[in-house]
C-alpha cells in the first residue's frame, strides 16, 4: 500500500487539451467534411399538367428559388451527400427553411417492399400460380457504430448549411440511435439551439411491445432551430370526453361554459366589467363564478409528447407499399407548425414521399431525394395523383389564413405549384437496381455478405469485398473513397477485391501504383474483377430489356397510342424463381405494368409527362388505350412504361 502511494506522488503530470465547451462524441474514423465535389445533376423528367411551372406568382412566393430551378417541386434521384453538395452549389445555401429527415435507423435491416402484378388475385393467370413476385430490396440498414454516425455527421453538416435563417430541421429517430444523434446534432447545430425533443408515440407500434421487458412505442424527433429567432406557429389539439364534461352549462342563446371561482383578489371593477360582458354565472347560493365558454377555449397546447397521431397500418401502406412510410398526420403537424405558406420544405431520406406529399398539399415549396429508385417512382406518382386532384377539383389546402401572408383569393392559399421536375445526380444507366445488382454480385462472385459495415459488402475468401454501384465504371474517386476509408481503419491488415462493371484507364493506373508498393507483402492490396470483361463473370451482367409492342398513329388531327403487348424477361425470371413456374406465360401484359406515362413532345433529353396513367389501386391496370390532340407540325412521342419491378421501357415515335 505503502509502496503504490509512493509511486503515485512520483507520477508524471500528463496534459490534457481543454475541453471545447461543449460535449462532443468521438467515433472511430470521425472525421469532418471540408469540401465535397459538387455534381451536375441531369433534368430527367417534368411533370407539369397546367403547363405552371415557369410561371411567378402574384404574391411572389418564389423569391428565394435559385434561378437554375424550375419553378417547382424538385425531386433528385441520386445519395444524398451529392445531392445536398449540388444544391449548396447551386443556389440553396441557407434558402431550405424546414428540414425533415427520418434516416434508416440502423436497425440491422433489410427493407423490403413485396412485389405483386396488378389485378385481382386469382384474375390473372399464370399458369395456375400466384402472381407474387416476392421482395424487393428497397434500402439496406446495416451499419457498423461508426459508420453510421459519420454518416450522418455528413449529411447533417450540409443540411446545416441549406437551412435557413428563420429555419428548424428535425430529425426523426428512435431508441437506437436518439441517444447518439443528440449530441452529434448539438455538435453541428449548437446545444443552444436544440429546441425539443419531440416523443410521438404511435399507437400502432404494438410491435415493439416485449413481455420480458417494457415495451418500445415511441419514436423520436429531435427538433433544432438554425438561430434564436424561428418559425412557429402554437397549435391546439382537441380537448378530450372527459375534459369537455366539464362545460355543463349553457347560456339561452345554447353556448356551453364551465365555471370557476373569482380570485379574491378581482376588483369590483373587473367583476363589474365581467358582468357587462355576460362572463359571470351566479349561482343558486348567490355567489359570483366566471364563466368560460367553449367555443372560446382554443384546446389543448401541442407540446413535445404526441399521442394523437397513428403510425401507419398494413392498410395505409397499401397506399404505397413502401416500408417505413410515415402518416401524413406527422408530416402535417411538422410542415403546419414549423414553416409558413411559400416556405421550402426540404427531405433528403425520402422514401415514399409522405414530405414532398404533404407539402404540395400544405402550399409549400419541395426539396426530395432519395438513393433508391423505387422511392423515386413512388414518389412521382404519389404527388401526380395529388398534383392532378388539385387541378381537377381546384382543390384549396387546409390551412387557416396565417399572420403576414398574403394570399390571393379567399382564406385559403393557392398550392405553391402544380407541378416538378426529376433529377440524377448520377447515371443510372443500368436499370436495376443496386441493392440488388448487390445481392446479385455476391451470389455469383461467391461474396460473403457482412452485416454491420457500411462501407465493405463483405468477404471474398479472406478478402474484403467492395461492390461498385453499376451505374459507373470504376474511377479514380472511388479508389481515393477506398484508400479513405482504410485510413481509418489503421489495423485492417486484410486484402481488398473491388468488383466493378467496368474501370476506368486511370483507375487501372492508379491501382498499379497502389500495388507496386504492396510488393513487399504489405496489406491491402486491391484486386478488381471487373464483370463486363472478366470471362468467368461476363454472363452476369447479361440483362434482357423489356420489350413492348406499341403503336403510335396519327388521325383526325389526334394521335392514338395503343399498347398491345409487353413483356418484362426480368419479372418472368423472377416468377420463375420465386414460384417455380416453368415457363412463365402471363395472359394480360398490363398485370405486369405499373403505370404508362406520355411526352407529346419529346426532345431525346427530359421527359415531359403530358399524360400519366397511374392506376391508384393495385388491383386495377393501366387502360392501355390513349388518344390526345396532335400537337402542331412534326414531333416526337415517346411513351415511357414501368414496370412493377421499377423497370422503365422507353419507346419513341416521330410523327
Ligand atoms: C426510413 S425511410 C424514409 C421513409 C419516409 N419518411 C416515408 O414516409 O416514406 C429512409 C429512406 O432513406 C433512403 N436513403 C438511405 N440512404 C440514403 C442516401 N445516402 N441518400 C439518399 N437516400 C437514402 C432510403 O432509400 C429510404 O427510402
Amino acid at each position: 500500500m505503502k509502496h503504490s502511494m509512493a509511486k503515485k506522488s512520483n507520477e508524471a503530470r500528463v496534459k490534457i487539451s481543454p475541453a471545447k465547451g461543449r460535449p462532443m462524441l468521438n467515433w472511430v474514423g470521425k472525421r469532418p467534411l471540408k469540401v465535397v465535389p459538387a455534381l451536375p445533376a441531369q433534368h430527367v423528367e417534368t411533370f407539369d399538367p397546367s403547363r405552371d411551372l415557369g410561371k411567378k406568382k402574384p404574391s411572389d412566393i418564389w423569391q428565394n428559388w435559385p434561378d437554375g430551378y424550375p419553378k417547382g417541386g424538385l425531386l433528385f434521384h441520386g445519395d444524398n451527400k451529392e445531392v445536398l453538395a449540388h444544391l449548396l452549389a447551386n443556389g440553396f445555401r441557407g434558402k431550405v427553411n424546414l428540414i425533415y429527415i427520418d434516416p434508416p435507423f440502423d436497425s440491422g435491416a433489410d427493407y423490403v417492399r413485396k412485389v405483386e402484378l396488378r389485378g385481382v388475385k386469382g384474375t390473372v393467370k399464370i399458369e395456375g400460380e400466384a402472381y407474387t413476385l416476392g421482395e424487393q430490396i428497397q434500402y439496406t440498414d446495416i451499419w457498423a457504430n461508426d459508420n453510421y454516425l459519420q454518416f450522418m455527421y455528413e449529411r447533417l453538416m450540409l443540411l446545416k448549411e441549406l437551412l435557413s435563417e428563420n429555419g428548424s430541421i428535425f430529425l426523426h429517430c428512435d431508441y437506437r440511435k436518439a441517444h447518439y444523434l443528440k449530441v452529434v446534432m448539438d455538435e453541428v447545430f449548437g446545444s443552444s439551439f436544440f429546441r425539443a425533443n419531440i416523443v410521438w408515440r404511435s399507437m400502432t407500434s404494438s410491435g415493439f411491445k416485449g413481455k420480458k421487458s417494457l415495451g418500445k412505442s415511441h419514436a423520436d424527433l429531435l427538433y433544432y432551430s438554425q438561430n434564436e429567432r424561428f418559425t412557429y406557429t402554437p397549435m391546439w389539439s382537441p380537448y378530450d370526453e372527459e375534459y369537455l364534461k366539464r362545460f355543463d352549462k349553457k347560456d339561452p342563446d345554447g353556448r356551453r361554459f364551465k365555471d370557476e371561482k373569482i380570485g379574491s383578489a378581482t376588483s369590483k371593477e373587473t367583476i363589474e366589467k365581467l358582468k357587462a360582458e355576460n362572463k359571470i354565472y351566479v349561482t343558486s347560493k348567490g355567489t359570483y363564478r366566471i364563466k368560460h365558454y367553449l367555443e372560446e377555449a382554443p384546446g389543448i397546447l401541442i407540446d413535445d409528447v404526441w399521442i394523437d397521431i397513428r403510425g401507419e397500418n398494413s392498410q395505409s401502406l397499401d397506399l404505397t407499399g413502401y416500408p417505413t412510410q410515415k402518416p401524413t398526420d406527422l408530416l402535417t403537424r411538422v410542415i403546419e407548425m414549423f414553416s409558413n405558406y411559400g416556405d421550402t420544405v426540404l427531405d433528403c431520406f425520402l422514401g415514399s414521399g409522405t414530405t414532398a406529399a404533404v407539402a404540395q398539399k400544405l402550399s409549400r415549396h419541395w426539396i426530395g431525394c432519395d438513393i433508391n429508385t423505387g422511392a423515386i417512382q413512388t414518389t412521382s406518382k404519389r404527388l401526380q395523383t395529388i398534383i392532378a386532384e388539385q387541378i381537377k377539383e381546384g382543390k384549396k389546402p387546409k390551412q387557416k389564413k396565417l399572420e403576414g401572408m398574403e394570399i390571393d383569393g379567399e382564406n385559403s392559399p393557392e398550392p405553391a405549384q402544380l407541378g416538378f421536375t426529376v433529377w440524377r445526380v448520377n447515371d443510372y444507366d443500368l436499370q436495376i437496381q443496386h441493392n440488388e445488382a448487390v445481392n446479385l454480385a455476391c451470389e455469383y462472385i461467391g461474396v460473403e455478405r457482412t452485416r454491420g459495415d457500411a462501407f465493405f459488402d463483405g468477404t471474398h475468401g479472406k478478402k474484403l469485398a467492395k461492390i461498385i454501384p453499376f451505374n459507373h465504371p470504376l474511377t479514380p474517386l472511388d479508389l481515393e473513397e477506398l484508400k479513405k476509408e482504410l485510413d481509418a481503419r489503421p489495423d485492417e491488415d486484410r486484402d481488398i477485391t473491388l468488383v466493378s462493371l467496368g474501370m476506368e484507364l486511370a483507375a487501372q493506373k492508379w491501382l498499379d501504383d497502389w500495388n507496386r508498393h504492396r510488393k513487399g507483402g504489405a496489406p491491402n492490396r486491391i484486386e478488381v474483377i471487373e464483370l463486363r470483361t472478366d470471362p468467368k463473370y461476363a454472363g452476369f451482367i447479361k440483362h434482357d430489356p423489356a420489350t413492348a409492342k406499341v403503336s403510335i398513329k396519327l388521325s383526325n388531327d389526334r394521335i392514338k397510342v395503343e399498347i398491345k403487348d409487353f413483356i418484362s424477361p426480368t419479372i418472368i425470371k423472377r416468377l420463375e424463381m420465386e414460384q417455380h413456374v416453368f415457363k412463365a406465360k402471363i395472359k394480360d401484359w398490363r398485370s405486369m405494368v405499373d403505370c404508362v406515362m406520355i411526352d407529346t413532345a419529346y426532345d431525346g433529353k427530359i421527359f415531359n409527362v403530358v399524360l400519366s396513367d397511374v392506376p391508384e389501386k393495385k388491383t386495377d391496370f393501366v387502360s392501355g388505350g390513349y388518344s390526345f390532340p396532335a400537337p402542331n407540325g412534326k414531333t416526337t412521342i415517346a411513351v415511357k412504361i414501368i414496370d412493377m419491378l421499377g423497370e422503365e421501357l422507353l419507346l419513341t415515335k416521330e410523327i
